[in-house]
């Protein structure tokens, strides 16, 4: 089935005669010699199982693990299939929480890790280190959209035995499938467009039937699993995913282009211009180039006047919501980074994060145009 397809249908128990899943709400179910014991902190009741099911099929993975937040999807994995005494390779660029986890509590808990240019295969190489297991890579990146060849960086962890996850929050299950290219764990922030309307946090994780049952062992005694009501609405925003997303992508493209040609920007970044140094490589495992892009103000000093003047972009965190938001990835996302990371990743005060939400486009360029004029 297409995804158009998958996203609208949720298989439920056919004796239950509404069109859509009902919502489990219960804490409690009665068990019996021949009935599985159901629980929700197993992520085990129907409404979740059909919902793993669903976003498993969206992936093209043979299995799915639900979670509270993205954060807990990546952080539960990683423990899963990590341990003491072993090393992760991970992209530089990362979202700010990952990178967090990675420094502070991984690196407690007594797993390696090293950062590398993911872009260049020696600088992997470089990093390696015998007790390496996994290679764990974001593409397209937060904040930048950096873009990472994810089939040449499968072979390549493949013929050296490791495990390679990726954060395919950004991209969304509607323009790329990690799992296609090659890769074996997905990881998705549902909090961003899988929810799709800033109203509902969850993570998930995609891969193989076995992988995920490691995942599970883990994840049921760590307990970051979901309630029931979120559940519903996490199937409910699901039904419009696809077509969210490609209205996502055609305004991204037009603001993109709108802000290429303001005189008070400096840059944008943003996978669908040819002129992006990865555009090619974006283009042939992308389906679309997604409703994320960043941009450089002229004049950095400006940020608070320009993110003040804002009347319908809303200065926000988090993304992939139907409104439009901007962050300053400085003072939100990345401010857990010391200043060095920043200045490594090409973090500035004026690198404005923008998701572009499904309003008129012309309604968002005029609000940043009267915004920008104000930066100055
Ligand atoms: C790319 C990416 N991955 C993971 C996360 C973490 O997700 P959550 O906030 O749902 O825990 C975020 C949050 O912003 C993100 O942008």
């Amino acid at each position: 089935m297409h995804p158009e397809t998958l996203c609208v249908h949720t298989p439920h128990d056919p004796a239950w005669p509404g069109v859509n899943q009902p919502a489990f709400t219960a804490s409690a179910f009665r068990y019996g010699p021949e009935q599985e014991v159901v629980y929700p902190r197993y992520s085990n009741t129907p409404d979740m199982k059909a919902l793993a099911a669903k976003l498993a099929r969206l992936e093209h993975a043979p299995a799915a693990w639900l979670f509270s937040s993205g954060m807990a999807a990546i952080a539960n994995t990683l423990l899963a299939l990590v341990r003491p005494g072993e090393h992760i390779l991970f992209s530089e660029d990362l979202y700010g929480g990952t990178l967090n986890l990675i420094t502070k509590d991984l690196t407690r808990l007594g797993i390696q890790h090293s950062l590398a240019n993911a872009t260049d295969l020696q600088q992997l190489e470089d990093a390696l280190r015998p007790n390496t297991r996994l290679l764990y890579v974001e593409t397209p990146s937060n904040p930048l959209l950096k873009i990472l060849d994810l089939r040449r960086l499968a072979d390549w962890a493949k013929e050296r035995g490791l495990m390679t996850m990726v954060d395919n929050t950004f991209a969304s299950p509607i323009n790329q499938n990690p799992m296609l290219l090659g890769f074996d764990l997905v990881v998705h922030s549902g909090t961003k467009y899988l929810g799709g309307h800033s109203d509902l946090m969850f993570g998930v994780v995609m891969g193989s039937a076995e992988r995920v049952d490691t995942i599970r062992q883990t994840a049921i005694n760590l307990g970051a699993n979901l309630s029931g009501l979120d559940t519903y609405m996490i199937d409910r925003s699901l039904k419009t995913l696809a077509v969210r997303v490609k209205v996502h992508n055609q305004n991204a493209r037009a603001l993109a282009g709108f802000l290429l040609r303001h005189p008070r920007v400096k840059q944008v970044h943003y996978p669908g211009f040819e002129t992006h140094p990865m555009h090619e490589v974006a283009r042939s495992q992308m389906a679309d180039f997604g409703g994320m892009l960043a941009f450089e103000l002229k004049n950095p000093e400006g940020a608070d006047r320009f993110l003040a003047a804002l009347r319908h972009i809303a200065p926000a965190l988090s993304l992939g919501g139907v409104e439009s938001l901007i962050s300053q990835p400085a003072r939100t996302s990345h401010s857990l980074l010391s200043q060095a990371q920043r200045d490594a990743m090409g973090i500035t005060l004026g690198t404005m994060r923008f998701s572009v939400g499904l309003e008129h486009p012309d309604d968002l360029m005029q609000d940043l145009d009267q915004a920008l004029r104000q930066a100055g």
